[in-house]
This record gives C-alpha cells, sequence and structure tokens, in this order.
C-alpha cells in the first residue's frame, strides 16, 4: 500500500512481482496480480500458470499495447496484491490462481495462504443465493461472501467499513489463513487478517515512529450484537446440523461436535490500536507471508496475532483485536527490526541458492554457535541458551522428551537423538509431526515436546504444537525463522540462526539444527559430575567444528564425478547405524529431492533383514563406516556387499585417518572426511552427499532451488 509516495504502475507491477519473486520457494505452480486500471478503482487482474517468470510476461503483454500515459501512469496512492501458489484445492490453472474475485467486475479480491475449513457450507449457502463459482478453490469462498455481507449487512443504513466487513468474513470461517484484500468499493484501503498462516506487516515512512508500541484507541464491542455467524444462521439458512455433516475442521479435537462454527468463539469485545502516520507523511506498508519480500524496502515490521483484522486507510494502520480484552495486551503489540540483510538473500557468486548455502556451513554453525558457548576461568566450556534458561529445571525433571518434526528436521532429531539420550539420561522419543497426529500420541504435563522447524510454520509441526500445548506439556521450539508462528507459541526455545535458506532443499539448516541440538543436551547436563569429560570432547570438538567443514567441503570435485558416474542409475542404496541412519536418510532425502532418483537410506543392521536382496554388482551403494561404538558391525555390512559383489558400484565414507578401510581404495570409491567425535561426525558426513545431491540435479538438468512438486514450507496440512 503506497499513501502519497507517487508511484508509476510499472514501479508498482515491479514491487509486486519481486515481492513473489522472493517468496517463489513457497510453492510456484501459478501467480497473479492485482493493480488499480484507468476506472477509479476498478483493478486489472493478470493471473498465469507457472513461476513469477511467467507471470511477469503475461503482466507485460497485458500492458504492451497500451498507450505509455497508461504504462507510465503515476498513483498518489495505490493498493496492489500478489499471490504465488501451491495448489491445495484445484488444480494448477489460471483460473484457480489467486487474486480470486467476488464478480466479474472485481468488487473484492482476495489472495489467500492457507485452507478455508468450511468453504463447503459456505459454497452451498452462496450458492442458494444465486452466487456463481468459477474455481474449484477454497479461497473463492471469501470473496464472494466478502461481496455477500456488503450487499446484504447494513449499519446505520450503509454497509460496513472496509474493516468491518472483514471482522465479519473472519467470524464466518474456519482453518487456518492469511488473507489480504482489495476492494473497488473502497479505493486505496486495504484489509488483511491471519488464524494460523504467517503475516508480517513492513512498514516503510520518512519519519520514525517515537512510540514503537501501537496506541489504543478503543475498547468496546467492535461487532453488533447480531454477528456475521448469527446472521448467516438466520439469513444464510444455514443450518448447524446439516453443515455438520459436511465439515470436519482439521484443527478440531476428535471429540468435537463438529458444528459449523465451532473452533473459534465469539467475541464480544475487542481492542482497536492504531499506528498513526505524521501529519501529511508519505507512508508505504508491505504485507507478506514471509520477511524476505520486505527486507528491501524496510526493516521495520509488525506481526499480528492470530484474528487480528489490520485495515489501512489514509496511511493510518489500525488493528482490530479479538483475542483478548486485557488492555495489557497493548504491550505486545510492538513494532520490531528484523535483522535480515538482503545480501543473506541473493546468490552472491553461485549459481544456485542450494550451493551458496552449502558453502555457507562454516560460517552458519559458527553464527549458530557465536554468543553460546563460553570458557569459564576453570579451563572448562559451559554452554548459555538463553531461550531455555528459565526453564532449564523443568525439562530436566521431566519425564521424557519428544522431538517433533517433519523432513529435513526430523532426521536432525535422530541424529541427535543417542547423544541426547546420552547426556541427559532421560528417555527420548522422536515423531514425524503428521504420524505424532494420527496416533494422538498420549502426552502428559511431565512431558517436554520439542519442535523443530526451519520455517517455523510447517502446518504438522504447528499442529503437534497446538496438540501438545492442550495436554499441558512444556514446549520447546527450535526454529530458524525468528517471529515465526512456532517461535510465537511454544513456552521457550532456541533460535537455530543459520541465517536465511531460500533453498528448497535444507542444508545448512540441518547442519545448525544438529549443533543447536546438541548444545541443548550440553546445557541439560551441565550439573553432571560423571559427564564432564565427554562434555569437554564434544565441546572442543565443537569449537573445530568450522575449520572441519571448511576441509570438508573440499571434497566437491569428487562428488561431482560420482555424481556424474551415478547420473544415469535408477537407483542408489545408502547403509549406515548408529549416529550413521541419520546421515542416510538425510542423503537419501536430498537426492530423491532434487534429482529425482529413486533413493534409499537402510539402516545396515537391517541389511540381512531384506534390503540385501536389492544388492547385486549394478546397484549403486554408499556405506558410511566412519569409526564409532557401531564401527565393528558396519564393517560387518561392508563385507557382506561385497561378497554379493556390490563392490563394484561402491562407494564407501570413511575418516581421513582410517587405515583399514583405506586399504579398500583400490576396489572402491573411498569418500574421506575429516575425523571428530562420535556425535558429530554426522554433521560432517552429510556434507559430500548434500554436494552429489546438487551435482546430480544439476547433471540431469533439475531446477535445484525449485524441485518439482515441492515447497519449502509447507503451512497446509
Ligand atoms: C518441507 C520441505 C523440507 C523440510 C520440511 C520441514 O517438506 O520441503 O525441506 O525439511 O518441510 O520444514 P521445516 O520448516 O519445519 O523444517
Amino acid at each position: 500500500v503506497n499513501y502519497k509516495t507517487p508511484k508509476k504502475r510499472q514501479e508498482i507491477i515491479q514491487i509486486l512481482l519481486k515481492g513473489l519473486q522472493r517468496l517463489e520457494y513457497r510453492g510456484y505452480d501459478s501467480a497473479g496480480l492485482a493493480y488499480d486500471g484507468e476506472e477509479e478503482g476498478a483493478p486489472v487482474v493478470v493471473r498465469e500458470v507457472g513461476t513469477v517468470a511467467c507471470l511477469e510476461k503475461a503482466v507485460n503483454a497485458e500492458l504492451i499495447g497500451k498507450p505509455l500515459s497508461v504504462r507510465e501512469r503515476v498513483f498518489n496512492s495505490h493498493v496492489g496484491i500478489a499471490h504465488t501458489r501451491w495448489a491445495t484445492h484445484g488444480a494448477p490453472s489460471v483460473k484457480n490462481s489467486h487474486p480470486h474475485s467476488s464478480d466479474p467486475t472485481h468488487e473484492f479480491l482476495v489472495v489467500h495462504n492457507g485452507i478455508i475449513t468450511n468453504y463447503n457450507p459456505l459454497k452451498a449457502m452462496l450458492l442458494s443465493k444465486g452466487y456463481v463459482f468459477e474455481t474449484d478453490t477454497d479461497t473463492e469462498v471469501v470473496a464472494k461472501l466478502l461481496k455477500y455481507f456488503h450487499d446484504s449487512i447494513r449499519e446505520d443504513g450503509e454497509p460496513p467499513t472496509f474493516a468491518r466487513l472483514m471482522m465479519y468474513v473472519v467470524h464466518a470461517i474456519e482453518g487456518a489463513f492469511a488473507l489480504l484484500v482489495k476492494s473497488r468499493h473502497y479505493p486505496n484501503e486495504l484489509v488483511a487478517s491471519k488464524r494460523g498462516s504467517p503475516l508480517v506487516i513492513g512498514i516503510k515512512s520518512e519519519t520514525t515512529f517515537d512510540k514503537e508500541t501501537f496506541e489504543v484507541e478503543a475498547s468496546a464491542p467492535l461487532l453488533p450484537d447480531s454477528d456475521s455467524r448469527d446472521f448467516l444462521l438466520e439469513n444464510g439458512r444455514i443450518s448447524n446440523d446439516v453443515a455438520s455433516l459436511e465439515y470436519r475442521s482439521s484443527t478440531n479435537d476428535s471429540n468435537s461436535s463438529g458444528a459449523f462454527f465451532s473452533s473459534f468463539s465469539r467475541p464480544s469485545k475487542g481492542l482497536r490500536f492504531v499506528l498513526r502516520k505524521e501529519a501529511a507523511n508519505k507512508i508505504e506498508f508491505f504485507f507478506s507471508s514471509d520477511p524476505s519480500a520486505i527486507i528491501e524496502h524496510t526493516n521495520k515490521v509488525f506481526y499480528p496475532e492470530d484474528n487480528d483484522v489490520v485495515y489501512v486507510k489514509d496511511g493510518d494502520m489500525e488493528v482490530f483485536c479479538y483475542s483478548n480484552e486485557d488492555p495489557s495486551i497493548a504491550r505486545n503489540r510492538l513494532l520490531s527490526t528484523i535483522d535480515l540483510e538482503l545480501e543473506e538473500i541473493m546468490k552472491g557468486r553461485f549459481e544456485h541458492f542450494m550451493l551458496k548455502e552449502i558453502y555457507e556451513q562454516p560460517e552458519s554453525v559458527q553464527q549458530t554457535m557465536r554468543g553460546r558457548i563460553h570458557k569459564l576461568s576453570n579451563g572448562q566450556y559451559e554452554v548459555q541458551l538463553g531461550g531455555i534458561r528459565d526453564r532449564f529445571y523443568d525439562i530436566l525433571r521431566s519425564n521424557r522428551m519428544i522431538f517433533v518434526a517433519c523432513g529435513t528436521s526430523y532426521h536432525a532429531c535422530l541424529a541427535c537423538r543417542q547423544i541426547i539420550e546420552e547426556l541427559t539420561e532421560l528417555p527420548v522419543s522422536v515423531e514425524l509431526a503428521s504420524d505424532f497426529l494420527d496416533r494422538r500420541c498420549p502426552i502428559f504435563r511431565s512431558d517436554v515436546c520439542i519442535f523443530v522447524s526451519q520455517s517455523g510454520e510447517t502446518a504438522e509441526t504447528l499442529e503437534a504444537l497446538r496438540y501438545a500445548k492442550s495436554h499441558n506439556a512444556l514446549t520447546v521450539g527450535v526454529v530458524n525463522v525468528v517471529g515465526s508462528s512456532i517461535a510465537r507459541l511454544t513456552d521457550c526455545g532456541v533460535h537455530i540462526n543459520a541465517g536465511c535458506e531460500i533453498g528448497v532443499a535444507s542444508t545448512k539448516v540441518y547442519t545448525s539444527q544438529i549443533v543447536v541440538l546438541i548444545m541443548i543436551a550440553l546445557q541439560l547436563s551441565a550439573d553432571s559430575r560423571s559427564k564432564l569429560q565427554r562434555r569437554e570432547e564434544i565441546f572442543q570438538a565443537l569449537i573445530s567444528l568450522p575449520s572441519k567443514i571448511e576441509t570438508t567441503l573440499q571434497l566437491d570435485s569428487q562428488m561431482k564425478k560420482i555424481a556424474h558416474s551415478l547420473e544415469s542409475r535408477s537407483s542408489i542404496l545408502l547403509f549406515g547405524r548408529g549416529y550413521q541412519y541419520a546421515t542416510c536418510l538425510e542423503a537419501a532425502l536430498k537426492i530423491k529431492e532434487v534429482s529425482y532418483m529413486h533413493t534409499e537410506g537402510i539402516h545396515a543392521g537391517e541389511l540381512k533383514h531384506g534390503p540385501l536382496a536389492l544388492v547385486d554388482q549394478d546397484m549403486p551403494v554408499i556405506l558410511f563406516v566412519t569409526r564409532d561404538s557401531t564401527a565393528r558391525k558396519v564393517q560387518n555390512a561392508l563385507q557382506q556387499v561385497i561378497a554379493r559383489g556390490g563392490f563394484r558400484s561402491m562407494i564407501v565414507v570413511c575418516t581421513e585417518k582410517d587405515e583399514e578401510t583405506k586399504r579398500l581404495k583400490s576396489e572402491v570409491e573411498l569418500v574421506q572426511v575429516p575425523e571428530t567425535v562420535d556425535c558429530l561426525q554426522n554433521l560432517l558426513n552429510i556434507i559430500p552427499f548434500q554436494l552429489l545431491s546438487y551435482h546430480l540435479a544439476v547433471q540431469r538438468g533439475h531446477n535445484v532451488d525449485q524441485p518439482r512438486n515441492l515447497a519449502k514450507s509447507v503451512t497446509v496440512e
């Protein structure tokens, strides 16, 4: 939203497109935008299947034959919205792309991230009122509902204000959303709201705000007695019973009634906060799912809470808050400054973000440890993680630790389970968030649940967090994105501090997650005298880790050669056990994600229980035999594979000092990594396989940073 900041139409479009490019890692099967047309308030909508680059072409095509005065028209104030989509409801197509429209003249245009779970009964109601739906999406119902309320609700004989209209809609919809709405009825105004999905607002103005808090302007009923739910039940002829047949909210407990309006109780009062621009001041607002689209404009941001309705009009931003009637909530309504350099989200000298991020690991791991590991006057080390300090004894006194995550973050938890068990002497379980939810895993208030996530927004992990909270367990977040939903909803936590990660395949955050989890175990075992020596060994290894990562990265050219030898194979198997089991799973996931080759990570102890049948002289086998307590047993697996003729395509990962394995040099491809303490060896071992997956993807001609069918941050279940 620009207010009194004159901008040419082309400039406005460029801001929107650039913002979308920064968010492309979230999904990229189609994209769209809306900007003001020639007639007052009448918007132009352009949508296209494919990447943001495809949308850019479509926008240029739309403008091409227009006179210069149209292309270069200057807007003093303007609202534009844009969206990049990752299909959940409805296949990728132009009609299913956002913005979605209330009608052919675009009275209301909506962009949405999330899922509207009660869209079916709402759609049925709107169909019965004569509304015509053009798409298969859940989002379209929001656009139509805005129009329906606008046309049918009257306050003092007038349609509601834009903000109030949005409040009616927010009350009527269930599910997860971040929504932005533009309307020809309310030119130069924008409303937004969120529940469960991320939303951040960047504020760029000529003057700094001396008070970085919002003023509380009102504490009064925000909606009339008869709110939109009553309105729908009475006028929309929606019956709670009928609706319940069609609707089951994913956010409800299994024992819920499944009624139409179930998960969000109707508030009677709310608060209104206003951020006032200085008189005659120019101001711009940037609403985004993620700060990376904002950072090149401003680092001053505001994070709305769930159910807030944010309204921009005449350069003022108002926040209507329902979550709490307590005026003290105003204290939480602060503007914050984000510490993210634009350079961090650019590729620099690298061709792909993934490669850049792999090479950043000496620095990112260092950054994760910075200021947290201290040498004491007695020569010993200690770790201080401020975010869990206050809950230190609560965690230690717990009965068990449950780690919950998805994808690569899940592998980081598996990679650290053994050392956490060893140092804390607590039972540790590691759960896939989806499976944890499917099983409705029994949770007690004596449990500590730790949610590990790069984005802090993964739908299942977030849902599992809500589940654990509802069972009164202590919740701890380990997240990379500051201010993300998991960071905000957990009782305490540790930031991963690996810097912004853009490549869909996670690399540097994986290694930093391992460092954080080990630091947590070290902090929790600080009082244990019997662990003194073990702890010192790990501290020493952590300190030398960045330089060992540098050395490991020198394997790049060897991994590129190996990629050449593997690029046309149809399958790859990886075997390891102990600490290296997680390495096998993570290496297999990396190869699958970006090179689309069938790859399996297998526990070496299971070899003879089935997978050995897959081994022959043509099957590429990668074996991790780096030295730790399981090394002997892995040597057995090595011999078994050799006996099946597997050595012809075998790659063996060992440490530089492992003379015994090095004797196999003439028979197998050896990948020699620097040696470190057992619990950190997996961190070094994964690096050559991050490189291998990268080279395989490049050689096979795939889009490394945006693998097909995948998104970096999966914010819907
Ligand atoms: C998606 C990504 C994975 C990631 C997983 C968990 O599936 O493609 O790379 O590991 O989500 O993401 P999180 O942000 O919770 O770590």
